[in-house]
């Protein structure tokens, strides 16, 4: 198999490429990504050296610089994982998101069609159902309900892809994850921001009430899941892929100081993020018994790993959170703040 994944050296990409590098022998990954602010190359450093692996920083919304690594590589599959990330970003900037989410994946759709790519495995988000009613599980059927410019640009994204299977036949697999987390994970987002603010004693934002409820998945639990639909997932399927695994933010973010020997004071509620989906939920039936896909790994246990991974690599993060705008999110969350509830 000769596959090109886009976005690989982002946290769930670079996960992805790993797994399929160890899992996978004899199989080529080229991975195709713009080197943005996201990405982080030295996650992939262990497989540098690796035969089966290329690397070309490209964009993609550049047509010719995808038919030419498609047609040199002699690639059968795509893997499209590059995109703008953060919702908070989006709602800064969302113009961003429109290019790379929205456009370049009908982009890299259009040049996996005109290479005869065999399939193309597109990750959309849980997100784009939108907010779920406490209890409600969203199949695969439910109609989408973007609540961000993020969200909204990934449906159009996921929308497009389907497109392309009913219109011109290509043979694409959707796959709409819930939240991930892990190592590798850029600090802007939630679980490493607040590690990562932990670890430095300095205040932990939390929008709104810290009421809003996340299904987490471990990023090698999704990443094996990327692989299984890919394998023997139905071309045109959408697969919901969630852990099981719901809290409130508040909770995980309160584990993580327990975690880390701190105590509620490093805790501000500032004003809520516009647009704020209350909860994500979904229905994975669907992807447990066609991809045969159950996730392995515990929430709690994966949790304090993850802490432990973060202590232990702050020489990767603390660059990132000191020269990167969640920096300025955090003096615009300061300016938004409606109380401080320090203790609550
Ligand atoms: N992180 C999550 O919890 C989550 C959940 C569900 C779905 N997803 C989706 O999974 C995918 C991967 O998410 P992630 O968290 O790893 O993202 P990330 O922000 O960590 O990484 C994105 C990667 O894409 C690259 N990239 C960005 N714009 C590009 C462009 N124009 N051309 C080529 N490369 C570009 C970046 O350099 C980076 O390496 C995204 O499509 C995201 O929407 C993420």
């Amino acid at each position: 198999m000769r596959l090109l994944v886009t976005g690989g050296c982002g946290f769930i990409g670079s996960a992805f490429v790993r797994l399929v590098l160890l899992e996978r022998p004899g199989w080529r990954v080229v991975n195709f990504d713009k080197l943005t602010y996201a990405a982080s190359p030295e996650s992939l450093t262990e497989i540098e050296g690796n035969r089966d692996y290329g690397f070309v920083r490209g964009d993609v919304v550049d047509r010719p610089a995808l038919d030419e690594v498609l047609r040199r590589e002699g690639i059968e599959a795509v893997v499209h994982l590059a995109a703008e990330s953060h919702v908070d970003r989006s709602i800064l900037g969302p113009q961003v998101f429109v290019q790379t989410n929205v456009l370049g994946t009908s982009v890299v759709l259009e040049a996996a069609l005109a290479a005869s790519v065999r399939r193309v495995l597109v990750a959309s988000t849980d997100e784009v159902y939108g907010s779920a009613e406490p209890g409600v599980f969203f199949d695969e059927e439910a109609p989408l309900l973007p609540s961000s410019p993020y969200s909204a640009s990934k449906a159009s994204a996921d929308l497009m892809a389907q497109a392309f299977g009913r219109t011109y036949g290509l043979d694409v697999v959707t796959v709409r994850s819930t939240n991930n987390y892990g190592p590798w994970q850029h600090p802007e987002k939630l679980i490493p921001l607040a590690i990562a603010r932990a670890l430095r004693g300095e205040p932990i934002p939390i929008y709104g009430d810290g009421g809003q409820r996340r299904d987490w998945l471990h990023v090698e639990d999704n990443a094996r899941a990327l692989l299984a639909a890919l394998e023997v997932g139905r071309a045109g399927a959408v697969y919901n892929v969630g852990a099981g695994a719901e809290r409130e933010n508040l909770e995980i973010v309160r584990s993580l100081l327990r975690l880390l020997a701190r105590d509620d004071s490093l805790l501000r509620f500032v004003a809520d993020r516009p647009g704020h989906d209350r909860r994500y939920g979904v229905d994975a039936r669907r992807a447990q018994v066609e991809l045969d896909w159950r996730p392995r790994r515990e929430l709690e246990p994966a949790l304090e790993e993850t802490v432990r991974w973060y202590e232990q690599n702050r020489a990767w993060w603390e660059p990132l959170l000191t020269a990167s705008p969640a920096e300025r999110f955090a003096s615009e969350w300061e300016r938004r703040r409606v109380a401080s509830k320090a203790g609550r």
